[in-house]
């Protein structure tokens, strides 16, 4: 007889693929349907488990020994590249592996990374608000959403300006690295590509802060000290695409869902033009509403259980963040978009060794250009082109968002 934790549940009667178009537009019904049908089930693409419930995904995500990242560092390391350096950064590590270079990265990734970037913060902000242009369409992704996260990121990495771009290139290249098969040689080819020159890139930073240190992140990296270790080159370079994977899509996909929030709700913006005071809880609702990282993944590292479902080992498991900041347990009223709602926080960055180490510089960059959105426009009406939502597990978001700002 099953135990309680075994109950049987009815199945959903097809199998679900969540990178059919319709999902992409709208995942949230599925999702729902999901925690209340099959909280633990296979679904397509490749037959990967999905995890549905708020429950569920923080039990796996607070038990890194039978739910691991390190799981997928081979598939970092196909026979077809050896120097992607992603495969050795703490994304993809299990402790202790992961404790001492997360202590290491910690040295350096603190408060002082929030001190000295917020200048350059508002000054992106001040640009994009001003090249917006006045009642004419433009796509919020490439006006909005793309220039705060690129330039960031091109300050954190140490890179100069005119390289900035190359970054949203590189990124949304290497999000493709995991779906090259062992017979793609073209694909392969232009993987090593991008990798060869983004590394090229990141090595020249590195051996310049090495030669003269300064006060900027990555001289803190390649001086951080911890039980007399420091970071080695391959770790370095770990870090570096790390960022680079971890911090561009998701916070560019955190500005186009809160523009498109405004325009969906035009009474939200005048509530924040004239209470300036909600812009923070506006945007913790908004990453909860549409978690930008809307799918992490982890693999068994034994036969176990979750949810009443036996789980092999072995086994892919996407946790569904969009789906866990929607269930009941999370929050009340969870479908519904709510400024005011002051708790919980913090589970659309992750929970337990691997949360988020940008979340407080995604909530600084979101904050500023949304002030300087606000203050020059008093409303987002829409454009004449659809929107296009991208076709990911990880991330969500659009790609086109066209849209016309007004100061009316
Ligand atoms: C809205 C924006 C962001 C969201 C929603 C987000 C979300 C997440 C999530 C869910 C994880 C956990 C992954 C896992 O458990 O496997 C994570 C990890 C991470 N994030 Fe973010 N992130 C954002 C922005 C950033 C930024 C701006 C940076 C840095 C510039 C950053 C750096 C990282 C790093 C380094 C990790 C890996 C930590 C580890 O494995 O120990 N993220 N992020």
């Amino acid at each position: 007889m099953d135990s309680p934790r075994f109950t049987r549940r009815a199945p959903m009667s097809e199998r679900i693929n969540l990178l059919a178009p319709e999902v992409r537009a709208n995942p949230y019904p599925l999702y729902a349907r999901l925690r209340q049908h099959a909280p633990v089930s296979q679904v397509d693409p490749g037959g990967i488990w999905a995890v549905s419930r708020y429950e569920d995904v923080m039990y796996v995500l607070k038990h890194p020994q039978l739910f691991s990242s390190e799981g997928f560092r081979q598939a970092y390391r196909p026979a077809w590249i050896s120097n992607y350096p992603l495969a050795d950064s703490a994304l993809v590590m299990d402790p202790p592996r992961h404790t001492r270079l997360r202590g290491l990265i910690n040295r350096a990734f603190g408060t002082s990374v929030l001190t000295r970037i917020e200048p350059r913060v508002r000054e992106i902000a001040a640009t994009i608000a001003a090249n917006l242009p006045e009642g004419q369409e433009v796509d919020f992704v490439e006006a909005f959403s793309v220039p705060m996260p690129m330039g960031v990121l091109g300050e954190l990495l140490g890179l100069a300006p005119e390289v900035h771009p190359l970054l949203v290139r590189w990124a949304q290249h290497l999000a493709q690295f995991t779906s090259i098969g062992p017979a793609d040689t073209a694909r392969q080819e232009a993987m090593r590509a991008t990798v060869n020159e983004a590394r090229g890139h990141f090595e020249r930073v590195l051996a310049e802060r090495r030669r003269h240190p300064g006060d900027d992140l990555m001289s803190d990296l390649v001086q951080a000290r911890m039980d007399g270790e420091s970071l080695s080159d391959t770790e370095l370079l770990g870090f570096m695409f790390l960022l680079l994977i971890g911090g561009l899509e998701t916070t560019l996909h955190l500005m186009s869902h809160v523009a498109l929030r405004l325009h969906l709700q035009p009474e939200l913006m005048t509530l924040l033009r004239e209470q300036p005071a909600l812009v923070p809880r506006f945007i913790e609702e908004a990453l909860r509403h549409e978690p930008p990282a809307q799918g992490v993944m982890r693999l068994t590292s034994e036969e176990t259980e979750l949810g009443g479902v036996r789980l092999p080992r072995g086994v892919r498991m996407l946790l569904l963040m969009g789906s866990a900041t929607r269930d009941e347990a999370y929050c009340a009223d969870p479908d519904r978009f709510d400024p005011h709602r002051t708790a919980p926080q913090n589970l659309p960055f992750g929970h337990g060794i691997h949360f988020c180490l940008g979340s407080q510089l995604a909530r600084l960059e979101a904050r500023l250009s949304l002030e300087a959105l606000l203050a020059r426009f008093t409303r987002l009406s829409a454009g004449t082109q659809p929107i296009q939502w991208n076709s990911s597990l990880i991330v969500r978001g659009p790609t086109r968002l066209p849209l016309v700002a007004h100061v009316d």
